[in-house]
C-alpha cells in the first residue's frame, strides 16, 4: 500500500535512505530532518506494515519542487514500488498546486518511464545554490542527470491505492 508518511515512519525512512546516501545516490538526511518534513514523504508498506519504499517532495517555490529521496528496499525492487511512490509525490504536488517537478538521477530509465523529460540542472538555480551550500559543508555531490515534468492544470495522477468500488443499487421506481 502506498500512503502519506506518518511521524512513526521517520526512523524506517532513515534506514531506507542512509545506505543509498552513502553511495551518493541521494543526499544524506538526519532523523530530525525527516521527522520535521514528514508531511512531504510518501511511503509504500508491505503486508506487515514495514516501510519498503519512500519518496519526498522538496519544495523550492510555490510552483516548483523536486522529487527526492526515491528509495526502494533492495528486496522489493523491480515491482513497481519506486514508480508508485513517485506517483504519490506527484499527487501531493498537485494537491499543493505545484506546477513543475524536477528530479536528479544516475538512472535514466526510471524517470523516463514515468514520462519525465531530460533537462539541464542549470534551469534550477535554487538547486545549484543548495548543492553549493552542501558542498561547502563537506557533502560530496555526485553529478546526476536532470529530469522534469510539468503538471498541467488538467493533470491527474492515477489512483495509487486500490479503492473498493461501491456499486450503488438503483431503486426501481414505479
Ligand atoms: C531506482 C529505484 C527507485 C527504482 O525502484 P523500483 O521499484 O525498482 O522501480 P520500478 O519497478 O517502479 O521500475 C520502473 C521503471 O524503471 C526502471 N528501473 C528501475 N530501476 C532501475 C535501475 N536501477 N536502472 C535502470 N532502470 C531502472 C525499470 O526497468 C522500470 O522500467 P519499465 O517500466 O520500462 O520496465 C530503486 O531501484 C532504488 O531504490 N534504487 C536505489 C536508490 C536510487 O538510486 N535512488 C534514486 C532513484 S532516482
Amino acid at each position: 500500500m502506498v500512503r502519506r508518511a506518518a511521524r512513526v515512519d521517520a526512523g524506517p525512512i532513515l534506514e531506507l535512505v542512509t545506505p543509498y546516501a552513502a553511495q551518493g545516490l541521494m543526499l544524506p538526511r538526519t532523523l530530525q530532518e525527516i521527522a520535521t518534513r514528514i508531511d512531504n514523504y510518501v511511503v509504500a508498506v508491505d503486508a506487515g506494515g514495514h516501510v519498503v519504499a519512500c519518496a519526498a517532495l522538496e519544495e523550492y517555490s510555490p510552483s516548483l519542487a523536486e522529487v527526492s529521496s526515491v528509495a526502494v528496499d533492495p528486496a522489493h525492487q523491480g515491482q513497481g514500488l519506486g514508480s508508485q511512490v513517485v506517483l504519490g509525490v506527484e499527487r501531493l504536488a498537485r494537491a499543493r498546486d505545484i506546477e513543475e517537478l524536477f528530479a536528479l538521477s544516475l538512472t535514466d530509465k526510471f524517470f523516463l518511464s514515468l514520462t519525465y523529460e531530460p533537462t539541464t540542472i542549470s534551469r534550477y538555480p535554487e538547486k545549484l545554490a543548495r548543492y553549493d551550500t552542501l558542498s561547502r559543508s563537506g557533502v560530496e555531490i555526485v553529478p546526476k542527470r536532470c529530469f522534469q515534468k510539468t503538471l498541467g492544470k488538467s493533470w491527474t495522477a492515477p489512483q495509487l491505492v486500490e479503492q473498493s468500488v461501491v456499486v450503488s443499487k438503483k431503486r426501481k421506481i414505479g
